[in-house]
Formats: C-alpha cells, sequence, structure tokens
C-alpha cells in the first residue's frame, strides 16, 4: 500500500515542508514571499559582481531572466555547487538546498513567476565591503600587477609583500579578490619569518619570483582555487603569523587567450588571543601523490590511488580538503576505529576542479590512537570524460602543468592533547621520507623529475 504521504500532491508537500508563509494555491507562490529569500540567502553570495558568478540575482529582474536555468541547475544539483555526498559527519557551512526549496522554484517558474505585492518586496541583499566573511583586520595590496600573457605554458609566480605587523598574529581566515579571476588558477598563501622576500622581487621585469618554492622558512598558510569559499576556522582555531613576516603569495596562472593583469588585494582576518591547540594536517598521500606511482595510459578509465595510515596518537578530526586537477572522479576518505566501526569522513562521486573547497564539521570528531585513515582516489583519463582537457587522451603523469594530475585528501586535525602533537608529526614526516626514498631509488625517472621540480 502507498504510503498516505506519496498522495499529497507535490505542491502541497511543498508548502507542507517549507516554513516560510503558507502557499494555499500554485498562484500563490510569489518571488517576493518565498522565492526571494531562497535566492538571496542560497545564490547572491556569488551571483553579483566582482564574485566567480557570470550574472547577478540581486532581484525579481535578475531571477526572472533565468528562471528556467534556475529550475534545471537547482533540480540538477548543479547550484550551489557543493561537491561531497552526505557522509558520517555533518559539515558546517552545508550549500545544498532542501527538497522543498526546490520544488517551490519548480512551481513558481511554472506558474509564470509571479513577484508578488510591492508591499511584501524584501530588502535587495547588501554586502557591505565586498568581502565575504565581512571587514577584514588588515587587508593588503600586491604592490605591482603581475602580467599574464595571451598564451604559452602555466606560470608559477611567487609575489611578496611586507605585512608590517609589530607583533605576532593568529590568522582565522584569509581571503582574496583577484583583478583577473579567469587567470589565476589557484593560490597558495605563505608567511616568511625573515620577512625579506619582498627583496626577491626585483629579478626581472614583472614582480615577484619564479617556481614553487616561496623561501625556505615560509610557514604555508592556507590557499585559494577557483570556486572556493573562504571560511573561519573553527572556534579556537588560528595559524601563527610571525612578526614582521612576509606574506608571499605563489600564484598559478593559466593563460586565458587574452593579455591579463592581476593585482589581488588580500584580506586577513586575525583571532584575538593565541589558540590553545594546534592544527595540523594529515595528507593521503603525501606530496600530492608524487611518490604514489601517478602514472595513467591514456584512455584508462577507472586509475585508482590507495593510501593507508593507523593513527599513532588519538586526534580530533577538524574538516576534510581535497585537491586535484580536471581527470579526477572519485575521492573517498574513511575512518576504520580500533573496534571495527567505518565512518566516512568525505565522499565526492563527482569531482569538479572548479569546485575544490574545504569541509569542516560541524563538531570535531574524536578519532582515538589505532584507526586507520583510508583514501582512495579514482582518475578518468578516457575520452569519455567531458572534462579531459586533451582530446584525444594522452598518457598523464603527476605534474603541475593543468594536463598533468596530482590528487590528495588532507584531515585537519587538532592532536588528542598537545603533548601528542610532536609524535604525530614525526611519524607523518618519517613515512613521506620514507615512501619518497624508497620509491626513488627503484625509479630513476622520478628521481630526475623531483631533482627538476627542486631546481625550478
Ligand atoms: C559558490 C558560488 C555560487 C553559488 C552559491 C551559486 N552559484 Fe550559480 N554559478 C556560479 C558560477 C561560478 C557559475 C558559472 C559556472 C560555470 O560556468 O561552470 C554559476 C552558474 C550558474 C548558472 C548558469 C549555469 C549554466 O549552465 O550556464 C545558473 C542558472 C546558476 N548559477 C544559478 C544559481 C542558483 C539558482 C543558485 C542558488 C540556488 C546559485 N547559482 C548559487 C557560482 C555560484
Amino acid at each position: 500500500m502507498r504510503s498516505p504521504v506519496a498522495l499529497i500532491p507535490v505542491s502541497l508537500a511543498a508548502w507542507f515542508l517549507y516554513p516560510g508563509p503558507l502557499a494555499a494555491e500554485d498562484g500563490d507562490i510569489t518571488f517576493n514571499r518565498q522565492i526571494a529569500p531562497i535566492i538571496y540567502q542560497n545564490c547572491a553570495p556569488c551571483h553579483r559582481p566582482g564574485e566567480a558568478a557570470p550574472f547577478p540575482l540581486l532581484s525579481y529582474e535578475n531571477v526572472a531572466k533565468k528562471g528556467k536555468a534556475i529550475v534545471k541547475v537547482t533540480a540538477a544539483r548543479f547550484m550551489p555547487p557543493w561537491k561531497p555526498e552526505a557522509a558520517s559527519f555533518a559539515y558546517r557551512d552545508e550549500r545544498r538546498l532542501k527538497e522543498a526549496d526546490i520544488a517551490l522554484i519548480q512551481k513558481w517558474v511554472s506558474a509564470g513567476m509571479p513577484e508578488g505585492a510591492a508591499a511584501d518586496k524584501p530588502q535587495a541583499p547588501q554586502f557591505p565591503s565586498g568581502w565575504r566573511l565581512g571587514e577584514p583586520d588588515l587587508v593588503v595590496e600586491m604592490p605591482a600587477a603581475y602580467h599574464v600573457p595571451a598564451g604559452g605554458p602555466d606560470i608559477y609566480r611567487n609575489l611578496a609583500v611586507p605585512l608590517g605587523l609589530g607583533e605576532e598574529k593568529w590568522l582565522t581566515a584569509i581571503d582574496m579578490r583577484p583583478s583577473a579571476r579567469s587567470v589565476v588558477h589557484h593560490v597558495l598563501y605563505f608567511a616568511d619569518p625573515s620577512g625579506h622576500a619582498h627583496e626577491r622581487n626585483k629579478a626581472g621585469e614583472e614582480p615577484g619570483f619564479s617556481g614553487m618554492r616561496p623561501g625556505g622558512a615560509a610557514v604555508p598558510l592556507g590557499g585559494w582555487a577557483v570556486g572556493a569559499q573562504p571560511h573561519f576556522f573553527p572556534e579556537g582555531l588560528a595559524l601563527r603569523v610571525p612578526k614582521g613576516a612576509d606574506l608571499v603569495i605563489q600564484y598559478h596562472f593559466h593563460p586565458s587567450g587574452k593579455p591579463e593583469a592581476e593585482k589581488s588585494l588580500i584580506g586577513l582576518y586575525f583571532a584575538k588571543e593565541a589558540p590553545k591547540r594546534t592544527l595540523t594536517r594529515i595528507q593521503m598521500p603525501p606530496d600530492y601523490a608524487l611518490f604514489s606511482g601517478l602514472n595513467i595510459p591514456a584512455g584508462e578509465k577507472d586509475f585508482v590511488i590507495r593510501d593507508s595510515y593507523t593513527l599513532p596518537r588519538d586526534i580530533e578530526a577538524v574538516g576534510v580538503g581535497a585537491h586535484a586537477h580536471y581527470l579526477a572522479r572519485v575521492m573517498k576518505m574513511t575512518a576504520t576505529f580500533p573496534g571495527g566501526d567505518v565512518k566516512t569522513l568525505l565522499n565526492i562521486q563527482d569531482w569538479d576542479f572548479a569546485w575544490q573547497d574545504r569541509y569542516f564539521f560541524q563538531e570535531f570528531q574524536k578519532l582515538p590512537q589505532g584507526t586507520r585513515l583510508d583514501v582512495e582516489i579514482h582518475w578518468d583519463n578516457s575520452a569519455t570524460n567531458p572534462r579531459n582537457p586533451s582530446n584525444p587522451p594522452i598518457p598523464v603523469e603527476w605534474g603541475e602543468q593543468t594536463k598533468d594530475e596530482m590528487g590528495s585528501i588532507s584531515l585537519m586535525a587538532v592532536p588528542g592533547s598537545e603533548a601528542d602533537l610532536r609524535p604525530l608529526q614525526t611519524s607523518l614526516t618519517r613515512r613521506r621520507n620514507d615512501l619518497a626514498r624508497e620509491k626513488m631509488q627503484t625509479d630513476p625517472d622520478l628521481a630526475r623529475k623531483v631533482a627538476r621540480l627542486l631546481a625550478q
């Protein structure tokens, strides 16, 4: 027998589930009452001038113009972009529309997109400072624009700027506003405690210096990639920025077909006090799989790399992030508890290079010593992968160009107690060094490749 709920028409089910004003009939779903709140909250943060999306969704006119497309992209869950499947632990800031909201949008568009009464018209969303996290504590502008040519290979360039900090600071978030979004593939941020990186800027005509190495003592501060949203670290966590440090930004530029000049604004957000716990990262496989045999034959539909690591100490998992290029499809990380219980930490079945983000758990998750972390990454180098940048497919190896591949999943975590930090980091470093040594001893091509990378 069908359940009575299945007999309720969709339109009724939609308003039944929807907490907003009740709509007795289809005609009563209006933009001003039900649709605007959904769009302004879930879409406008990106669909506005200066942000990643190609058109604004800030008014009735904006939304009505795209009505049909909005029905399609929300039903397909292509928008808002959110890649991970529901996993064992809920994520913060999850960007998924409720089924009821999707149904409401469909009904509203089929009913001819009525705007509704002027008295109901909500205020257009406001973004006073333009920054997605609000006004930063410190905004720095790159001292000069970097000119990216129309074509040629990808460019890695480090630009440094003194922060002028008279004391050590604790970074809780960092965001950036590129001036030429189309050529900025991703950036990595570093703090150079020597404060000298900006003096290296004088080499050559363009600002900054080339290569993948920002300078010996530089401390990583995270990164920004197409489509990523800025986040504050969860409560109490922050990264140290030493007194007098330079901020080094390592750009990966991908020429777009026309010349561009990039001069970014960077916004930094600081904590009021030093954190009590230290944020660390468990990257699997290490070095974005440089030492994991990433050689994908042309046409290979399911190339898989797996990695496992058993925790030598207790940790609390804070969140998870993933990185790969265009060919990756599946990104999965699980935790198997000492008792055999398996929890999924990240499960992306349709990896999209454009939407790499970090996913913080709503609550820190205790993972005891002896828990085994497992990662699997799948790549599809066949002609049927619509995201394959090479047509026909070519053999792909590990590399830093967009046509090359790399891949790893990183668990962001705090040690169970601060005394566990050093043993955990030592174990991770040893594991990484053992792996690198073993692979380079048996593979002279890989050893040459690493030497080349280090010489850049
Ligand atoms: C995190 C940022 C972000 C959010 C949130 C977001 N969008 Fe988008 N949207 C984009 C970007 C970037 C593109 C261009 C994507 C591309 O070209 O692949 C886009 C493209 C689109 C398109 C055009 C799709 C196409 O096939 O060309 C539509 C329609 C759309 N968004 C609607 C929405 C709606 C409706 C919402 C809210 C329910 C939403 N978006 C939320 C960033 C966002």
